[in-house]
C-alpha cells in the first residue's frame, strides 16, 4: 500500500492502496456513520486515494489562490471530448449545457424546466433513493415503472406509468437511472431507443442522470441517452463525482439534446454560479486528464466483482447476486435468507457490517441489499464473513 497520491502514472490498482487504518482517518460520511466496530460498505464514495492529475489540478488551483467564482467552458469541453473518445459520441456541444452544483441539483433544476409543482416523474423502481426526496421535495410526485425481473427497464410498465403520469393531459418527466443504480445494468442502445419511442408518443420528458456512466465492467458499452434517435428534446446530467470519487469536490453538468436547448436557457443564472470553480477544476481534470486511473480503477472493480460472486456461492449461496455490467455498486437479494424485509439492520446488528438498506429504493427493495464494491478485495472478503456470521 502506498502514499495518497499515487495513482494514474503508475496504473496500480487505486481500490488496494489505503488500509483500514488510513481509511479509519476519513471524515466523510462513509466512514464517520458509524462507530469503528462495524465495516462501511455503503454510501457510495471509494475507498481509493485521489488520481494525481486531480490531486494536482487542486493543489495547483489551491496554490494560485484560484477560489473564486467559476467561469468558461473547460468542464463541458472536457466531458465532449470524453465522451467522444470513451462513446464515440460527438454529439455533445458545448454551447447547450449548464453547471450545476451537483447532479442532484441539476436533477431538480431539469424537472423544474420541464414540468410544474404537482406534475408527475416516473421512476424505474428499485431506484437510488434521493430520486424519491428530490421529487418530492420539488413538489413534484412520483409515478413507479418498476424494473422487470431481469432487473431491466419493463417497457410495458413503463408505458403504462407514462399513461398515468400524463392522466388529464398534464405535462410529466421520466428520469432515467442510466446506468441503474442499485443494479448496475447498462441500458442498451435498442432499450434507450424504445424508450425515447415512447417518451416522445406520450408527451413524456426525460431527465437521464447518467452520473455512473464512466464506470462500466470489462465488455459492457455506455450509450448516452442523448445519443439515440428520438431523444432530441431530451436532458442529461453527468459529473465525475462517481468515476473518481469527487463528491466533496461537488460540480455536474447540465446537457441539453438540440430540441432542449430553449429550456437549458431558463437555468437561473444563481444555479450555475453556485457551482463550486475548485469542484469544476477537480472534475474537469478527471474527464481530461483522469482516463488511464480510471482504467485501472475499472479493472480492479471487474476483480471485485468476480470476487463477490465467488465468495457469496461459497459462504451464502441463498443470496441471489447478478453482477452489474456498471457501477461498483452490488445489488443482493436476500431474501431466500429468511431475515424479512430489512436484512441490512441484521446484517449491520450482529454481523457489524454496513449495507444500504433496500427498503429506501422503493418498491421492490423490501428483502434487499446494496454492497458498495469500490474497498480493497481484503475488505470485501471480511464483509462476506461478518455478513455470514450474522445468518450462523
Ligand atoms: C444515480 C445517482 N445520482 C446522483 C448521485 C449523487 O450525485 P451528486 O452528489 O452529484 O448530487 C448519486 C450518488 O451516488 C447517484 O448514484
Amino acid at each position: 500500500m502506498s502514499g495518497l497520491l499515487s495513482g494514474s502514472r503508475t496504473a496500480v490498482n487505486p481500490l488496494r492502496q489505503l488500509t483500514i487504518d488510513q481509511l479509519r482517518k476519513r471524515t466523510s460520511l462513509k466512514w464517520r456513520e458509524y462507530p469503528d466496530d462495524v465495516l462501511p460498505l455503503w454510501v457510495a464514495e471509494m475507498d481509493v486515494p485521489l488520481a494525481e492529475p486531480v490531486a494536482r489540478a487542486i493543489t495547483d488551483a489551491v496554490a494560485r489562490g484560484d477560489t473564486g467564482y467559476t467561469a468558461g467552458t473547460a468542464y463541458p469541453q472536457a466531458v465532449a471530448e470524453f465522451a467522444a473518445r470513451r462513446w464515440g459520441w460527438d454529439g455533445l456541444a458545448v454551447e447547450r449545457t449548464a453547471l450545476v452544483p451537483d447532479v442532484m441539483h441539476g436533477v431538480v433544476e431539469a424537472l423544474r424546466l420541464v414540468t410544474e409543482p404537482g406534475d408527475a416523474v416516473v421512476v424505474n423502481c428499485p431506484v437510488y433513493p434521493p430520486f424519491y426526496e428530490s421529487v418530492a421535495h420539488a413538489d413534484r410526485r412520483i409515478v413507479e415503472a418498476p424494473l422487470g425481473e431481469d432487473l431491466r427497464i419493463d417497457l410495458d410498465a413503463l408505458e403504462d406509468a407514462f399513461r398515468r403520469a400524463r392522466a388529464g393531459g398534464r405535462p410529466a418527466a421520466y428520469l432515467l437511472c442510466s446506468p441503474h443504480n442499485p443494479t448496475g445494468v447498462v441500458h442498451s442502445a435498442a432499450e434507450l431507443t424504445a424508450v425515447a419511442g415512447l417518451a416522445q408518443r406520450h408527451g413524456v420528458r426525460v431527465v437521464a442522470d447518467e452520473i455512473h456512466a464512466p464506470v462500466v465492467a470489462e465488455g459492457a458499452r455506455f450509450v448516452p441517452y442523448l445519443s439515440v434517435p428520438g431523444a432530441e428534446n431530451g436532458l442529461s446530467l453527468m459529473s465525475a463525482s462517481k468515476g473518481w470519487n469527487l463528491a466533496g469536490l461537488r460540480g455536474g453538468l447540465l446537457v441539453a439534446g438540440p430540441a432542449a436547448a430553449g429550456d437549458l436557457a431558463r437555468v437561473p443564472f444563481g444555479v450555475s454560479v453556485s457551482t463550486s470553480h475548485l469542484g469544476v477544476i477537480a472534475h474537469t481534470a478527471a474527464f481530461r486528464d483522469g482516463g488511464e486511473w480510471l482504467d485501472a480503477l475499472l479493472t480492479g472493480l471487474d476483480d471485485n466483482r468476480r470476487l463477490l460472486t465467488a465468495l457469496l456461492a461459497e459462504h451464502l449461496p441463498a443470496v441471489r447476486y447478478q453482477p452489474g455490467q456498471a457501477t461498483y455498486l452490488a445489488w443482493l437479494d436476500c431474501r431466500a435468507l429468511g431475515l424479512g424485509d430489512d436484512p441490512a439492520a441484521v446484517f449491520l446488528d450482529r454481523g457489524r457490517v454496513a449495507l444500504t438498506s433496500g427498503l429506501a429504493f422503493g418498491t421492490g427493495g423490501g428483502g434487499h441489499v446494496r454492497l458498495n464494491l469500490a474497498t480493497a478485495p481484503e475488505l470485501i472478503t471480511e464483509a462476506v464473513r461478518r455478513m455470514t456470521s450474522a445468518i450462523d
